[in-house]
């Protein structure tokens, strides 16, 4: 079962994605909570999960956790992940560092990452 649900991870992810890539093409643009979102990223997150989230072998692909159908692609399992951390497993505990909104704007920038949305690279900044 979960072998099928992470087979299905990755189709919906690829999929998903070329679709993404080509409209991200056309707007060229980014929100301004993903271009923060990005900033927090690169700040609290990069040094373990990898320079714009591509993946590296010190912790979690989260281009593959917040894909479509990913372990982490609801904003709640995320949120709650990030706030709480898996102290066991490596992953630090974010409430005392980051605010509600440093979070989501995390995710919203994962989010287009995931989604190929948002290319590799420090994003135009918006406006
Ligand atoms: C000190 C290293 C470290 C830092 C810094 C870190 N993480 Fe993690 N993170 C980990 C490790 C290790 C795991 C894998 C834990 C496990 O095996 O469940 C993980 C897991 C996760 C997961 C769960 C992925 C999944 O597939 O279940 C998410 C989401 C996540 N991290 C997001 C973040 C975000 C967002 C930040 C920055 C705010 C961050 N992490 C900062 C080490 C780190």
């Amino acid at each position: 079962m979960r072998q099928l649900r992470s087979s299905l991870a990755f189709l919906a992810a690829f999929t998903g994605g070329a679709v993404g890539r080509a409209a991200g093409q056309e707007q060229g643009s980014i929100s301004t909570a993903e271009y923060e979102g990005w900033r927090q990223y690169s700040v609290q997150c990069a040094r373990c999960h990898g320079q714009d989230a591509l993946p590296n072998p010190v912790a979690a692909n989260l281009l593959v956790s917040m894909a479509p159908g990913g372990p982490t692609a609801e904003k709640e399992t995320f949120t709650k992940v990030v706030m709480e951390g898996r102290p066991d497993r490596g992953m630090p505990p974010f409430k005392d560092v980051m605010t509600p909104e440093q979070v989501d704007a995390v995710y919203a920038y994962l989010k287009g990452r995931a989604e190929n949305r948002i290319p590799v690279g420090r994003p135009q900044p918006p406006g």
